[in-house]
Formats: C-alpha cells, sequence, structure tokens
C-alpha cells in the first residue's frame, strides 16, 4: 500500500492531473463564514495561531490545529521559496535572483508552478515564497531569495511566481512586509522609509502580489517606522496599505515576528501567527505563554471584549477562505513528510518521491537561461585550430583544466540550513535554501559530457599553487569562484550578510593564478549577488559566465552553455560596480542596540543611483551577451486608451539561433524627480539566424506616473517621456518620446 502511493502520485503530477475548482473570493469568503459560523471559540483559536514549533506533532514548518469534525485539517505551511525543504525526495530549484536573471516571464512562472507541484505532492498547502525584499544593498544576507533591486524586475518575478505556484492549487505567501532588507539586527531595526520610497520601491512587488492574487502575506521581523512590522495598522489594518489595494487574503507573522499582546497584534491587522509558541526572539502572543502579552493570549482578549468577536471572525475567515479560493478543501493530498525528521526517517514520512523528469529539466533550462555570459574574446589563436573563447568546440578540445573547489559537489552534511561551503554553491544556506541531495556539480557534468574526447586535468581546491600547476598548458582552463550569504548564521565569518564583495576562498586571487598560465581561461563565477571583478580585464581570461545560485542542475545547465547547446541570454538582475560606494547604500552591522535604518537614498538604488551619480559599472543592469547578435529597429509608441504601446523589431543578425531580452526604460520629464532611467519592460524573443520579430510592450498609465504623496495616488507628471529600447541599461538601441 505504502509503496503505491509514490507511483501513483507520480502518475498524477507527470499527467497535469493535479487539477482543482479555483472559486471566486466570493464563493469562498461565503463557505468560510459558513464554517466559521459553526466553530467554538477554542477552534477559531486554533486556527489562527500555529501549534507550536516546539510540539511534537508538529508534521511542517508551521501547522494549524484541525477542526476534523468540520472538515478542516491542519494546514500546513513549509518553506521555502526556492523549493520544498526538510524533506527528501524533492528538487533543488534555481534562487530567485537566477529567476530575475532569465528576465523570462514563462520560466519565473513554470518555475512557480514546479515548485509548487511538489509542496502539493507532499501535502504542504502554503509554499513560504516568493521573497520580493528589494536587494537594498548587495551585501544583504537574503537577497537571493528574491529577485534584486529593481522593483520593476522584482514585481514581475512576484507576480509570475505567484501566478504559477497558484496554478497548481498551493498557496503562495508574499514576503517579507515591509523593508526587511538586511540580516543584522533585522529583530528589531527600524527601515525608516518615505510614502514615495515605500509605494515605488518596497511595496511595489507586494502590489504586484495583490494583482496576482496572492492568499497570504508574511509581515516582517523588522519594524517600520518604529513599529513591528506584525502590528503596524498602517500596514495591515482596514485602511493600511494591503487592504486598501485590494488584498483579500489573510497575514502570517513570520516565526516569531510578533511582539507585545495579542490585543495590539490582532487589532492592527495581524491574521495568523505563528510557529505559535514563545521563540526567544519573540512570538507566543496569541497563545499568551505567561509573562508574554496579555494573560490569556487572544481567547482572555476575545473574552473580555479587547478583541471583538467579529474580528476574530474575520481572521479566520481570511484563512479559510484562502483554503477554500484554491479548492484545497478538495482532493488535497494528505501531509504525508515530517519536518521533524529532515533525513526522511520515522513513521510519519511516506516517502513520497515528487520529483519529475519534467521538473529536473526545467530546473537545467532556467540555470542556462540565468547564465550571464558577461566576457566572451572569441579568437582564432595563430597557427593552432583551438579558438579561444566560448562555445567550446568538444572536436578541437584536447586538454582541459578544472580549477577551483566551487567544481565539486559539497559536503552535504552541514545541518538542515545547508551551510555547506566547501564545494560548489548552488544556493544560499537558511530557510530560502532548498535540498541538495540531487545536486550535479560541474565537474561530474564537465567529466561526462566530455568523456574521452579530451584528458582533464582537475585541482578542486582553492590552492593557488595546485591551480596554477592544472592549468599550464592547457587547450582551455575552467576556474571556479564563490561567494555566499544567507539567513543568519556565521558562515566562513559572514554572519547572514556578507562581509564585502570579495568572492569566497580568495576566488580572485586562484581566477588570475590560472590565467597567469593559460592564454584561454573561462571564469565561472557563483554568487548570491555582486562580487568584485577586478581581474575581468585580464587578457588571458576568454571567457566569464555569471551563473547566480542555479539549484540542483548547476553542472549540466552550465555545460549546455560552455559548449552551445544552450546559448546564453541571462541578463543582469542588478548593476556590478568596483566598489561599495559605487551602491550608495550600507549595511548596518554595528550599532548600540536595535537601529534606525533611514533610506535617505530613497529612489536611487543600484543603476538608478549610478546613473544619477554618473558612476560605471564594469557591468551595467540588464547586461549578458549571447553566442549570436541582434539587431534593433522601426520604434513606434502608439496610444490604446490611456496605455501607451512600444513596438519595435528585433532581428538575429548573427551566425546561430538565439534568444534577445529587449528590456524598455522610461525617462521622466525633468522635475518628476525620478532616476535618469526606470525599467518598465522586459520580453523574450526566440529567433533563428536572419529572422525578425515584432516585440510590443504596453505602458499603462500607473507605468508612467508616479507615487503622489499629497493625493496618494499614482499621478502622470507633466512633460516630454523618453523611451528607451535596448539590451541593457547602457546598450539603448532605439530612442522616442511621447
Ligand atoms: C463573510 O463575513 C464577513 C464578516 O466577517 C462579511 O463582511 C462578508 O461580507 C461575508 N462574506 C460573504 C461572502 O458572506
Ligand atoms: C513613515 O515615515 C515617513 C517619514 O516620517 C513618512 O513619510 C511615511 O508616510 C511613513 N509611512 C507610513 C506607512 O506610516
Ligand atoms: C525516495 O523515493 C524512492 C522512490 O522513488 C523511495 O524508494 C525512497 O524511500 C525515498 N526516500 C526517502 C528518504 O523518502
Ligand atoms: C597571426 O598571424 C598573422 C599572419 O600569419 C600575423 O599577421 C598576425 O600578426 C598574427 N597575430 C598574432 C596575434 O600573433
Ligand atoms: C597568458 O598566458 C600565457 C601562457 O599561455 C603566459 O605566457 C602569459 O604571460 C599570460 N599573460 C598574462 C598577462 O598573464
Ligand atoms: C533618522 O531620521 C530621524 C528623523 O529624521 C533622525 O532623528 C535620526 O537621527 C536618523 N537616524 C540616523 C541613524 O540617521
Amino acid at each position: 500500500m505504502q509503496l503505491a502511493v509514490p507511483i501513483l502520485l507520480f502518475t498524477i503530477l507527470a499527467s497535469g492531473f493535479a487539477q482543482f475548482t479555483l472559486r471566486s473570493w466570493d464563493d469562498a469568503y461565503a463557505l468560510a463564514n459558513a464554517t466559521v459560523a459553526k466553530m467554538t471559540l477554542d477552534e477559531k483559536i486554533g486556527i489562527v495561531k500555529g501549534t507550536g514549533q516546539l510540539n511534537g506533532n508538529r508534521r511542517c514548518i508551521g501547522d494549524t490545529t484541525a477542526v476534523t469534525r468540520l472538515g478542516v485539517p491542519s494546514i500546513c505551511f513549509n518553506d521555502g521559496p526556492a523549493g520544498m525543504r526538510l524533506t527528501r525526495n524533492v528538487t533543488g530549484f534555481p534562487a530567485a535572483i537566477n529567476a530575475a536573471s532569465t528576465f523570462s516571464k514563462r520560466l519565473m512562472r513554470a518555475r512557480g508552478k514546479a515548485m509548487a507541484e511538489e509542496f502539493r505532492g507532499k501535502g504542504a498547502h502554503v509554499l513560504l515564497g516568493p521573497a520580493m525584499d528589494i536587494m537594498r544593498n548587495p551585501k544583504a544576507g537574503r537577497g537571493w531569495e528574491s529577485f534584486g533591486p529593481d522593483p520593476y524586475l522584482s514585481g514581475e518575478g512576484a507576480f509570475e511566481t505567484i501566478t504559477g505556484i497558484q496554478s497548481a492549487g498551493v498557496q503562495a505567501c508574499a514576503k517579507h512586509f515591509l523593508a526587511n532588507n538586511q540580516e543584522h539586527w533585522r529583530y528589531g531595526l527600524s527601515a525608516n522609509l518615505h510614502d514615495r520610497t515605500m509605494h515605488e520601491i518596497y511595496f511595489y512587488p507586494f502590489l504586484r502580489s495583490i494583482e496576482a492574487d496572492a492568499t497570504s502575506v508574511m509581515c516582517a521581523y523588522n519594524r517600520f517606522n518604529g513599529t513591528s512590522s506584525c502590528h503596524h495598522a498602517g500596514l495591515l489594518g482596514p485602511n493600511g496599505l494591503l487592504r486598501k489595494n485590494g488584498f483579500k487574503g489573510y497575514v502570517v507573522s513570520d516565526w516569531g515576528a510578533t511582539h507585545d499582546s495579542a490585543t495590539e497584534n490582532a487589532n492592527a491587522g495581524l491574521d495568523m501567527e505563528q510557529p505559535g509558541d514563545f521563540i526567544l526572539i519573540g512570538g507566543g502572543v496569541f497563545a499568551g505563554i505567561l509573562g508574554i502579552g496579555e494573560l490569556g493570549g487572544l481567547k482572555g482578549a476575545v473574552q473580555s471584549g479587547a478583541v471583538s468577536n467579529a474580528r476574530l471572525n474575520e481572521m479566520v475567515s481570511r484563512i479559510l477562505a484562502a483554503w477554500y479560493r484554491l479548492g484545497q478543501d478538495s482532493g488535497y493530498p494528505a501531509v504525508n513528510f515530517d519536518a521533524q525528521k529532515p533525513d526522511g526517517s520515522g513513521p510519519r514520512n511516506l516517502h513520497v518521491n515528487v520529483r519529475t523528469a519534467e521538473h529536473i529539466a526545467l530546473v537545467r533550462e532556467i540555470g542556462s537561461a540565468s547564465a550571464v555570459l558577461l566576457k566572451n574574446d572569441r579568437t582564432t589563436v595563430n597557427g593552432s585550430s583551438i579558438i579561444r573563447g566560448l562555445p567550446l568546440d568538444k572536436s578541437k578540445i584536447k586538454t582541459i583544466a578544472v580549477v577551483g573547489q566551487d567544481a565539486k559537489t559539497p559536503n552535504k552534511n552541514c545541518g538542515d540550513l545547508n551551510q555547506c561551503n566547501d564545494g560548489t554553491m548552488s544556493i544560499g544556506w537558511g530557510s530560502g535554501s532548498n535540498s541538495l541531495d540531487f545536486i550535479v556539480p560541474p565537474i561530474d557534468a564537465i567529466n561526462s559530457f566530455v568523456g574521452s574526447s579530451a584528458t582533464i586535468t582537475t585541482s578542486l581546491s582553492n590552492d593557488l599553487n595546485g591551480g596554477e600547476n592544472a592549468a599550464r598548458n592547457k587547450d582551455v582552463c575552467l576556474v571556479f569562484a564563490n561567494a555566499m550569504s544567507g539567513e543568519l548564521g556565521l558562515v566562513v565569518g559572514n554572519d547572514g550578510d556578507r562581509n564585502d564583495l570579495a568572492l569566497w576562498f580568495k576566488g580572485g586571487s586562484l581566477i588570475e593564478r590560472v590565467a597567469g598560465v593559460c592564454s584561454n581561461t573561462i571564469a565561472i563565477v557563483h554568487s548570491v549577488g555582486p562580487v568584485s571583478f577586478s581581474w575581468s580585464n585580464h587578457p588571458n581570461i576568454t571567457g566569464i559566465i555569471y551563473a547566480g545560485a542555479p539549484g540542483e542542475q548547476t553542472g549540466p545547465s552550465l555545460v549546455d552553455v560552455l559548449y552551445g547547446a544552450y546559448n546564453p541570454s541571462g541578463r543582469l538582475p542588478f548593476s556590478i560596480a568596483d566598489k561599495e560606494n559605487d551602491y550608495g547604500t550600507a549595511i548596518v552591522y554595528l550599532s548600540g542596540g536595535f537601529p534606525d535604518i533611514n533610506y535617505t537614498e530613497e529612489l536611487l538604488l543600484d543603476y538608478r543611483y549610478m546613473d544619477a551619480k554618473n558612476i560605471t559599472p564594469r557591468f551595467e543592469f540588464g547586461f549578458g551577451l549571447s553566442y549570436t547578435t541582434f539587431g534593433y529597429s522601426g520604434l513606434s509608441i502608439t496610444n490604446s486608451g490611456s496605455s501607451k504601446v512600444i513596438s519595435f523589431k528585433i532581428t538575429n543578425t548573427g551566425g546561430v539561433k538565439g534568444t534577445e531580452k529587449p528590456q524598455l526604460y522610461l525617462g521622466y520629464p525633468g522635475g518628476a524627480g525620478e532616476p535618469p532611467k526606470v525599467l518598465r519592460g522586459f520580453d523574450e524573443v526566440d529567433l533563428n539566424v536572419g529572422a525578425s520579430s515584432t516585440v510590443r510592450m504596453t505602458l499603462s498609465q500607473r507605468d508612467f506616473s508616479i507615487w503622489d504623496t499629497p493625493s496618494q495616488s499614482y499621478v502622470r507628471p507633466p512633460g516630454t517621456f523618453s523611451v528607451y529600447v535596448g539590451a541593457s541599461i547602457r546598450d539603448i538601441r532605439l530612442e522616442g518620446t511621447f
């Protein structure tokens, strides 16, 4: 019987049978209200708070209490934003920052759906993601869990991911609301933002999440403008940001992010507390554990009238409505894993295998599509048949060096938070990490692809002399380096946030030593965000691939790009500058208590700051090379109702089939107070050699407005707008105005 379960489930997923009936919010609320009307006070309290992290019966990273007599199960919340965690036989997906690097809405959505199919297969109702925290500073520990520093790209990433997740009948949880932008002091720092900055940058991806109909939002650990995010009525309340913008789902706390009284939290708009108990950093306010908040917790507060029955009913209704809306009340798989036994042991782990061939192929495709080709000096060496640069030609390359610990498999015994750092970097650490069980490291994929066509010499450590020796007299040298960050936790001296922008383990020196003896050096960087590329102009470095955090199929996805089976089309979702100062923001590491962090840079993050301050980055936002070339022509700007339609033609002018990622930047009229250029559109265009295609992008009225604080609305500033279409923010090919 147990054996039949995985086989059956696999079939269901593979045949796309995981169908469900999407209800309207009205229908979902009608059902929820009717169920709530039958509940006792204790049953309601059991729905709005987790059963406790210390509860031995807990199955997931967070659970609610079932009301079996009414058919309501324990709702299962699980990490994380790059795939199921704390269980076996799941897929390790690429990080969200790689989804951003694809500049492909199709792949962003497909990734969300595939991850959700695995959550559903394991019986988890809520995927705790996507994260959409703006990468305010490149060293921010959890930056890789989200879509980078640009609000528009982050908004599209959030929208597509949520649409994908919920299309599999799994609830998405938009997090972390709001301005959760560094790890140091996160449990109490106050992010202080002006209204316009909040709307145009940090809230924008959440606005897109509401438009994608996210069923839940997670409030953050940090304070916002001095008040705890989880009891900030201006964020969560009836007239707060979320509800004013049409949010219909529920707000769940980050784990332990609640403080003060049950009354304050419930009345400010928090609908559910997780994990339910006090976990030292906070939590337990609804439970009312002795000494935390008010005695009697939420139940006492309702009994005394401090929290109204109507408010409690609303909280429960919102949670149940999300569950009814996605049809989770019918045919949803029961929880079949045990997050308290991540190794798959124990009687409650039923060994359901939710990996599918489609998911694995998708991870590989996104890995390739997110690899950014930063440099390619393709030249023929005199007197030799070797062509330097990329793609590599399997029939001509006879000797290969593979150098760097980042090419090999990591030691996987590094705890539930995946703080592995002695092998290839495929994902950062912490609750946003994912399974390393099936990782295929670069060296394995290179060995299996090359076979006997060439000899491979390796030095799979960062030993500088070893690397140099391996690299001598080779046709090509593949040198790997990385940098990592994560959620809290001291790893190689980095406490969540990175200390600096250097490659780890002297990776930069390793690359330079290899290049010193090898005139065809290809550098591959796996990183959670911008790093120093001070070595990029070295004449012997003929190719550079920035591969980000690509997930478990890291090796095969890279081989596809190196040998030309996949023509690279990844684009930088951030700028790579030479100095940290070039980014204009800082992480606050040292403070005599929880700091106030004033976001005084306002709208000027990343390329917006660099453009405004005339700083030339080494590699700019949106940049990425291809093995072919593309021509742009025929810009036209027309009206369509209150929108503008921008269209132009792209032609593949090079020698191989490829994919272009055209980008639309908007220049506001002077006086609007906007940066010189802001991203407002991107697309994905596959073209055979010589073929052309017309691209259309629509700018809505909101897309060419600014947030106007006095009127609390988006307003179009007067004057002439510039439209820039190009292959990156600094490679503008077409310009127009309206
Ligand atoms: C559900 O109940 C709430 C009050 O808690 C009410 O505002 C709402 O209109 C009801 N919705 C439906 C569809 O009955
Ligand atoms: C946060 O504080 C700033 C500065 O006082 C103010 O402009 C802004 O409106 C506040 N935001 C919220 C949501 O209260
Ligand atoms: C993984 O799945 C296989 C079947 O595909 C099963 O035999 C094995 O027990 C599962 N392992 C775990 C730890 O769940
Ligand atoms: C390559 O060879 C050609 C002719 O054989 C010569 O003119 C050219 O200078 C050489 N280039 C380099 C870089 O050595
Ligand atoms: C490039 O590599 C060659 C060995 O092929 C070496 O002789 C030369 O010094 C290197 N150039 C630099 C600038 O390191
Ligand atoms: C942040 O802004 C407030 C209000 O303007 C000011 O009082 C405070 O000193 C600032 N804090 C820092 C660290 O700059």
